[in-house]
C-alpha cells in the first residue's frame, strides 16, 4: 500500500494541488488508496465511510491539514449532504467527488435463489449512493465554475456473467447515471466519469470470491486477457487520479475500463495462437 508522505511527488508533478475531494468508501481498499494518492498530489480529502475507526485512523495518518473523516452512509441523503458540506466548511470548496463506496452483496449467481432484499440493498449502496453523491456534489459545484465527479463502476458494466444480477445491474446503471449527469452538468463545466476495474484484492472482492491475496490474484490472472500483469489497487487509484486531474480536462461521460482488455475480447473464438 502507498505510504502517507505527501513529499513523494515533486511539487511540479503534483496533479491536484489545492483541490478538495470527497471520497466515499474512503476508509478501505480503492477509496483509501485513492485518498493517499490524492494527498500525495496536493489535494485535501474528506474520507466518508461507515467504518469510523478505519477512516479516522487513515485521516490521522494523512494529517489533519490534509484529511478529515466524516461518518457517511451513502444510502442516507442527509449523511451525503453533510459530507459534501463538511468539505466546504473544513477545506473551503469541493472540486472532486469520488462516489466509490460499494458492497458486493450476496455471491449468489442464480436468479432463482437471489433475494429481493439483497437486490435492493446492492442497488441502494452501489447506485442510489452515487446518485446522492452526484446530486449533492452538483449542488455545490454548479455556480462555482466547475468540478469533477468520478464513480467506481466495474468490469461487470461491460461484461455479463462476471458478478451477481444485483451487482451487474447496479454497476451498469451507474454508467447510465454517469452519462446522464455528464449530459446535464457539462454546461456548468462539470465533468462526470467512471472507472470500471476488473478484480483487485480488497475486502469487498476477496470476500465475494472467497479467496485471499495471492490465490485471488492467481485465479484472476488465469481468466485475464492481459497476462504477466496483475491488477493492483494502486492501478485503479491512478486511473481515478487521471480522471480527476487536468490531464483529463476534456474527458466527460466516459467509462474507463481497467481490465487489461478483458471486456473487448471473446476468448471462445480462439483465433489468436502463438
Ligand atoms: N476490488 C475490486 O475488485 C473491485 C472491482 C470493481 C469495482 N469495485 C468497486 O470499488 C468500490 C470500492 O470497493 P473496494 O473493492 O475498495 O472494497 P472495500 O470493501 O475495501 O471498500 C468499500 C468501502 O465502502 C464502504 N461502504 C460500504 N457500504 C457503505 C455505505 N452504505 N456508506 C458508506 N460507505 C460504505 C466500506 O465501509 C468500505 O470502506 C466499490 O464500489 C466496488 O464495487 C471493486
Amino acid at each position: 500500500m502507498a505510504t502517507s508522505s505527501s513529499d513523494q511527488v515533486p511539487a511540479a508533478a503534483k496533479k491536484l494541488e489545492g483541490k478538495v475531494a470527497v471520497i466515499t468508501g474512503g476508509a478501505s481498499g480503492i477509496g483509501a488508496c485513492t485518498a493517499r494518492l490524492f494527498v500525495q498530489h496536493g489535494a485535501r480529502v474528506v474520507v466518508a465511510d461507515i467504518q469510523d475507526d478505519l477512516g479516522a485512523r487513515l485521516c490521522a495518518e494523512l494529517g489533519a491539514d490534509a484529511a478529515s473523516y466524516v461518518h457517511c452512509d451513502v444510502t442516507s441523503e442527509p449523511d451525503v449532504a453533510t459530507a459534501v458540506d463538511h468539505a466546504v466548511s473544513r477545506f473551503g470548496a469541493l472540486d472532486i467527488m469520488f462516489n466509490n463506496a460499494g458492497i458486493g452483496g450476496a455471491a449468489c449467481h442464480s436468479i432463482r435463489d437471489s433475494t429481493k432484499e439483497d437486490f435492493e440493498r446492492v442497488l441502494s449502496v452501489n447506485l442510489v449512493g452515487p446518485f446522492l453523491g452526484t446530486k449533492h456534489a452538483a449542488r455545490v459545484m454548479v455556480g462555482r465554475g466547475g468540478g469533477c465527479i468520478v464513480a467506481t463502476s466495474s468490469v461487470s458494466s461491460a461484461v455479463a456473467g462476471a458478478a451477481s444480477h444485483a451487482y451487474t445491474c447496479a454497476k451498469r446503471a451507474l454508467v447510465g447515471l454517469t452519462e446522464n449527469a455528464a449530459a446535464e452538468l457539462g454546461r456548468h463545466g462539470i465533468r462526470v466519469n467512471c472507472v470500471s476495474p476488473a478484480a483487485a484484492v480488497t475486502p469487498l472482492a476477496t470476500g465475494y470470491v472467497g479467496l485471499e491475496g495471492d490465490a485471488f490474484e492467481e485465479a484472476m490472472e488465469a481468466v485475464a486477457n492481459l497476462k504477466g500483469v496483475r491488477l493492483k489497487v494502486p492501478d485503479i487509484a491512478n486511473a481515478v487520479l487521471f480522471l480527476a486531474s487536468d490531464d483529463a480536462r476534456y474527458i466527460s461521460g466516459h467509462n474507463l475500463l481497467i481490465d487489461g482488455g478483458f471486456s473487448v475480447v471473446n476468448p471462445s473464438l480462439g483465433i489468436f495462437k502463438d
